[in-house]
């Protein structure tokens, strides 16, 4: 019924709209934004099991393996400890190096995905040490798991995850300034700066959310009935790429592929032409002009771009009619933000297209078989 969507046409769309208070739950009591202190006491590892970690291992399936591609960088760049990230079902059947001085963690909203609970098994078995950043209290990935981040998303109902999501990242990056912190990887003011922004990304969120929505809605006349779509970053942006396609495809059933920026002229060059959309997002960030330059190529080939950008960045309307613009963040919180779009016109096109948004066809919530 209505009422229980809060007024919203879908679940998915209140998802999208609980965001900010999803990852306020997620980050509240973890993390003293004056004091820049992160605290994690469940995550059941002593400073001494944490300063002698050589390696972590992230293991998970669909949208949550996306937030173990944003949290390699994140852990690379802060804790300096090498990060490997597996596709679960791909995990579970290669050959696994794993021993007592490598952490798995898991990321599951459900905490109940076949592939991902065999994958922490396994590692388990090898002496690994076991972490899981869920989002249901008591699933079985909690109870196997040495120690539990739960993202305090509240229940997610639409089929295709986005509060789950962004609160898995939230909680990732609470995990690597915790990480940080122990291994005095982070200078004092540099954890307090980091902390500040995470607090903070759920009120420019909560902020922006009504104004893209509309831009979206405006911009996906031209797009909705597109045969597919390209999704393309650099960094941090990569695995929100990666994300945008994700959701278009899941929700729309419009073919949809994420691409690293840099990777455009290894193949999917070929397919730009005046009938491919391509939505790039391009924050003034430590490689926006790579991505820029990537972008010009798309339009030297008459590809449909979409720029998700920065606010106040005047060379973005010279390259295409479609930019939406969103504020200044610390340069790390980008894929909060960058999801935000993305999220949005996955389901602005399937709302469009008559879709049955919070059901798709051939999908489950929870994929609890092989
Ligand atoms: C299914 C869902 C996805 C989800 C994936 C992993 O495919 O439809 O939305 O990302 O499972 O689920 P998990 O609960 O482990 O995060």
């Amino acid at each position: 019924s209505m009422a229980e969507k809060a007024g919203f046409k879908h679940f998915m769309l209140k998802e999208i709209f609980e965001q900010p208070e999803a990852i306020l739950n997620t980050v509240k009591g973890r993390i003293i934004p004056d004091s820049g202190q992160v605290d994690l006491p469940e995550i059941g590892l002593d400073d001494e099991t944490i300063r002698g970690i050589e390696r972590i291992a992230l293991v998970a399936c669909g949208t949550s393996w996306h937030a173990a591609l944003v949290a390699k960088y994140w852990i690379e760049k802060w804790v300096g400890v090498p990060v490997e990230v597996d596709i679960a079902s791909e995990f579970r059947y290669r050959t696994l190096l794993l021993n007592d001085r490598v952490l798995t963690i898991s990321i599951s909203q459900s905490g109940e995905t076949a592939d991902t609970l065999a994958g922490i098994r396994l590692a388990s078995q090898l002496g690994s040490r076991i972490l899981t950043i869920c989002n249901v209290v008591g699933s079985t990935m909690t109870r196997e798991a040495d120690g539990v981040i739960y993202t305090h998303a509240g229940p997610e109902i639409g089929v295709a995850s986005t509060k789950a999501f962004t609160s898995q990242l939230a909680a990732l990056f609470l995990l690597t300034l915790y990480l940080g912190k122990v291994r005095e990887t982070i200078e004092p003011e540099t954890l307090r700066e980091l902390g500040h922004a995470l607090v903070g990304i759920a009120g420019v969120i909560e902020e922006e959310l009504p104004t893209i929505r509309s831009q979206i809605q405006e911009l996906i006349e031209r797009y909705y009935d597109s045969r597919d779509f390209l999704f393309v970053g650099r960094g941090l942006n990569f695995p929100i790429a990666l994300e945008g396609a994700l959701k278009l495809k899941e929700i729309s059933y419009i073919h949809a592929e994420g691409y690293a920026s840099g990777e455009l002229k290894h193949g999917p060059i070929a397919l730009i032409d005046k009938d491919m959309p391509v939505m790039a997002l391009v924050p003034r960030d430590g490689v926006y002009q790579k991505s820029i330059s990537n972008v010009e190529e798309i339009k030297a080939r008459q590809g449909r771009l979409v720029l998700i950008g920065t606010r106040g960045d005047e060379h973005l309307p010279t390259l295409t009619d479609d930019v939406l613009y969103l504020p200044r963040v610390h340069d790390e919180l980008n894929p909060l933000l960058y999801t935000i779009p993305a999220q949005l016109l996955a389901y602005e096109i399937a709302n469009r297209r008559g879709c049955d948004v919070d059901q798709p066809r051939n999908l489950a919530k929870s994929v609890t078989v092989e």
